[in-house]
């Protein structure tokens, strides 16, 4: 069977493809276009997809081969599972491998923006630091401070237990289901939708995007926070209005904004958000460490396989 990998991966990918008799398609364009991706796609009966390329009704319409698809990500919301499903199309995904490094993401925006560490580096980039000042650009401490993870899976397991062993945070959470892991080993609690918001001082969103969700923090959403809200979001972008968010920065509303993920990415240079004191802004590096990216090419290419060998794939999304 030929697999079509439409980027680069960590060899460990390649070699299980490889060690299994898999034919690889490769491109060979840099940044291929749209059309040329395409092509490439017809050409092949699986997809190991890097990247966020739409999986919909459409595309396996043009491409009517593809038998499955191992996606290099946890998150799977570039593909239309139902139309998957219906074609009988399995699609994999890479949980677990990441959990440690994206929460790890999650934890370093929090601290940057709860201490305005951008901003006071470009303090020092930009020759403004003078004198020690007691009254100048202080920050919060996290200590006891409540944490509102929205979306308690794995990744969201991982940040409340650094925030719980780190500054002894009182957790939060809303989730599909109760999560009695957490409940248990870290005293979570389960609150609606409008408790997290209005009650947390921290809110991490950690949730599996759905387009339904589409900027469900809005205006609305930040007028209810606390001044002190720290809004952390390493999942996508769509979850929060980007226009709702600046003005709710920049008027006081809430915190600050520590984001790994923009809608659209990547996020344009000239962006107002990241001009402000109050955010950090990161390219979408939650996953970005050796050891996650070599665990992702590792499960994405077991997928493969396991399709291969008319097995089930060992993380496969599909109901
Ligand atoms: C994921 O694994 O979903 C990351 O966000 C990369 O897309």
């Amino acid at each position: 069977m030929k697999v079509f990998l439409n980027k680069k991966i960590p060899q460990v990918g390649i070699d299980i493809l490889k060690e299994n008799n898999l034919e690889i398609i490769t491109s060979e364009i840099e940044n291929p276009s749209h059309r040329e991706w395409l092509e490439n796609c017809k050409k092949a009966d699986l997809l190991l997809n890097v990247g966020k390329n739409k999986y919909d009704k459409e595309f396996f319409d043009a491409c009517p081969n593809i038998k499955a698809i191992a996606l290099f990500s946890v998150g799977f919301d570039q593909v239309d599972i139902s139309e998957a499903t219906k074609r009988k199309i399995p699609i994999g995904n890479t949980p677990d491998v990441l959990s440690k490094a994206t929460s790890d993401v999650a934890f370093l925006l929090m601290q940057m923006v709860s201490r305005k560490v951008n901003y006071n580096i470009e303090k020092i980039n930009s020759g403004k630091w003078k004198d020690f000042d007691a009254l100048e650009e202080l920050g919060q401490e996290l200590y006891g401070k409540t944490l509102g993870i929205f979306g308690l899976g794995r990744i969201g397991f991982e940040m409340a237990e650094k925030c719980k062993a780190a500054f002894g945070m009182n957790i939060i959470y809303h989730n599909r289901s109760q999560n009695e892991q957490a409940e248990k080993e870290l005293g979570a609690k389960y609150v609606t939708f409008d408790e997290l918001i209005e009650e947390s001082d921290i809110i991490s969103i950690h949730a599996n995007y759905k387009p339904e969700q589409a900027d469900l923090f809005k205006k609305a959403v930040f007028e209810k926070m606390k001044p002190n809200l720290i809004f952390i979001n390493t999942a996508r972008g769509g979850f929060h209005n980007e226009k709702d968010l600046l003005q709710a920065l920049k008027s006081g509303i809430i915190w600050g904004a520590g984001l790994d993920v923009t809608n659209p990415e990547p996020m344009d240079k000239d962006n107002p958000l990241i001009e402000l004191p109050n955010v950090c802004v990161l390219p979408h590096i939650g996953s970005a460490t050796i050891e996650a990216r070599n665990g992702m090419a590792k499960l994405a290419a077991e997928n493969i396989v396991a399709f291969a060998k008319n097995e089930k794939m060992p993380t496969c999304v599909n109901p």
